[in-house]
């Protein structure tokens, strides 16, 4: 502790004896791992202005390799108008020290909420997670993982932490079913005639804002899915299909409680069990969890959701029902906004930092007191030729056109929201996210060719049938 202390004493007096207040933009000035990153910050006016107004934040910082790695997969993307969303996903609201990061998953909302990218009301999530081998880990986009390894670097307003790769932005589920190469579910879709024009209303959930998808991706569930085509008419497909969408919150897993129960686009509820360390949905088990997607997130399911029976899984066997599960504990119908927990009970900036910072404040006043006008001198003369030389103040923005970087991004915009009108389905993600080569995932995806809508059997009531619904 007292050599954690002295050390971090004297990398804030190297600071000081250098003339550096500690913004954040100083840290990204400062440290030599982070000087592709300053330059692509500095080229943006809108990203410079968030990051010097910013409070209250983890700021996951791209190293040099990082950023070169990405840009050896994606020429052109950051430097475009990728860089300023890149930012704001990396702000994340609150202070998150290392030591704040278990292996229990923490979904920490951060800056963007630009819905050209994201449609999480208060913005999109990075998952926070101790990885097996004790490094702190935050995952994003078809659960890529960013690493840490260096230590967490405090400055005025919250923490930056240098990451080994660039976030990936959670494209939209359109796009993550063909990323996360959910194969059986491509097959249902296709079974069951959702990638049909005429199912519009696949189009209409897959655009809602704050949803938690239940994506089934099982032989077992490409079985009934198949026979299901085979009896039901195009109204109980339908229901079959909106039954696995839960609109008005992002269910992260950790949320998922034993006992909730949760209402689904269909209008009736789905329960969720833990139980041996699983959860399960009514009686289908969750098999992949916490897939980020543009809108929410998707949990992958071993089996259909039955929504006529929401027993539950098999109970365990009588010698393990002892560790049977508790009553349920909270149902959650009609949640609009999801929250989001720190961990340790600590919201925001933790303790720890918050001392951390006070105490290093304190002591190096003195110094501080020494080089103060020093100091002064080179902040106001910064801060002048900042100014003079990058025009973002809002009086410069407040056209609409002001920014040449503006109006790239609003024709990009409007690129980007092409549609296939051809299909039930629509991809805008990969092209926001990778840019020129993006879309061809998309396309292909685009290309199946929806089977008829299977022959309506108006004899066979769904409800009373049990098999499958
Ligand atoms: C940059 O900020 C200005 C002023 O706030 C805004 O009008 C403009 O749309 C922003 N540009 C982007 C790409 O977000
Ligand atoms: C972005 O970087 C690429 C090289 O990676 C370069 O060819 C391109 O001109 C740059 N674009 C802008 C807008 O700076
Ligand atoms: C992102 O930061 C800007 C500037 O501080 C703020 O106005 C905006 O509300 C923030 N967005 C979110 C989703 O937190
Ligand atoms: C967000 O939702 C709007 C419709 O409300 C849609 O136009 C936009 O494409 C969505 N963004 C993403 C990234 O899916
Ligand atoms: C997404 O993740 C899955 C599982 O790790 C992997 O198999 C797949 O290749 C990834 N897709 C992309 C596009 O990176
Ligand atoms: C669907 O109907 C076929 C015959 O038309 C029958 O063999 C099959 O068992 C039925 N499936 C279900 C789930 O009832
Ligand atoms: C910091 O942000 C977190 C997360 O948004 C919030 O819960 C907390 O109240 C904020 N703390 C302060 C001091 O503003
Ligand atoms: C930051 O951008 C300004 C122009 O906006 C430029 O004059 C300055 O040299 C840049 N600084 C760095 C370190 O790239």
């Amino acid at each position: 502790m007292k050599l954690l202390r002295t050390s971090s004493l004297l990398w804030l007096a190297t600071l000081v004896s250098r003339g550096w207040a500690i913004s954040l933009l100083e840290v990204l000035q400062g440290y030599p791992q982070l000087s592709s990153l300053y330059t692509l910050v500095n080229s943006s006016s809108n990203a410079t202005a968030l990051l010097a107004n910013a409070n209250n934040f983890t700021f996951l910082a791209p190293s040099n390799d990082a950023i070169s790695k990405f840009n050896a997969q994606n020429p052109g993307v950051l430097n475009g108008t990728q860089i300023l969303p890149n930012i704001q996903y990396g702000l994340l609201k609150g202070g998150y020290p290392t030591l704040s990061i278990s292996s229990t998953p923490q979904f920490i909302q951060s800056n963007l909420s630009d819905s050209t990218y994201a449609n999480v009301t208060g913005g999109q999530a990075v998952e926070l997670v101790l990885g097996s081998d004790g490094t702190p880990e935050a995952i994003t986009g078809n659960r890529s993982i960013s690493t840490s390894s260096g230590s967490d670097i405090p400055c005025v307003g919250g923490i930056v932490r240098i990451i080994n790769s660039v976030l990936s932005i959670p494209v939209t589920t359109v796009m993550e079913i063909t990323n996360a190469n959910l194969q059986y579910f491509i097959a249902i879709l296709n079974a069951d005639g959702y990638l049909s024009s005429s199912a519009t209303y696949v189009n209409q959930v897959l655009d809602l804002h704050d949803v938690t998808y239940f994506i089934p991706n099982s032989a077992a569930a490409l079985a009934g899915a198949t026979q299901l085509a085979q009896n039901s008419s195009a109204a109980d497909l339908e229901a079959v299909f909106e039954y696995h969408i839960v609109p008005g919150s992002v269910n992260y897993s950790p949320m998922l409680k034993n006992g909730m129960s949760l209402k689904t686009q269909q209008g009736t509820n789905l329960q969720i069990t833990i139980q041996g360390g699983d959860i399960y949905v009514n009686a289908a088990k969750v098999i992949a969890s916490d897939l980020m997607v543009a809108n929410g997130v998707v949990h992958v399911l071993d089996n259909l959701l039955n929504r006529f029976d929401t027993s539950g899984p098999p109970k365990p066997t009588a010698t393990a029902s002892t560790t049977s599960n508790p009553a349920p504990t909270s149902t959650q119908n009609s949640i609009t906004t999801p929250t989001y927990t720190s961990s340790g009970g600590n919201s925001g900036m933790s303790t720890g930092a918050k001392a951390g910072l006070g105490v290093g404040v304190g002591v190096v006043s003195l110094a501080l007191i020494s080089t103060l006008a020093f100091l002064i001198y080179r902040h106001r003369r910064n801060k002048a030729a900042a100014t003079a030389a990058a025009p973002w103040d809002n009086s410069s923005m407040s056209g609409a056109t002001a920014s040449p970087f503006n109006k790239f991004y609003v024709q990009r915009g409007q690129v980007q929201r092409q549609e296939d009108p051809g299909l039930g389905l629509q991809s805008t993600g990969m092209q926001q996210q990778y840019g020129a080569d993006s879309g061809v995932a998309g396309r292909e995806y685009g290309q199946v060719d929806g089977p008829a809508i299977p022959p309506r059997s108006p004899s066979r009531a769904l409800r009373g049938d049990g098999s499958y619904f």
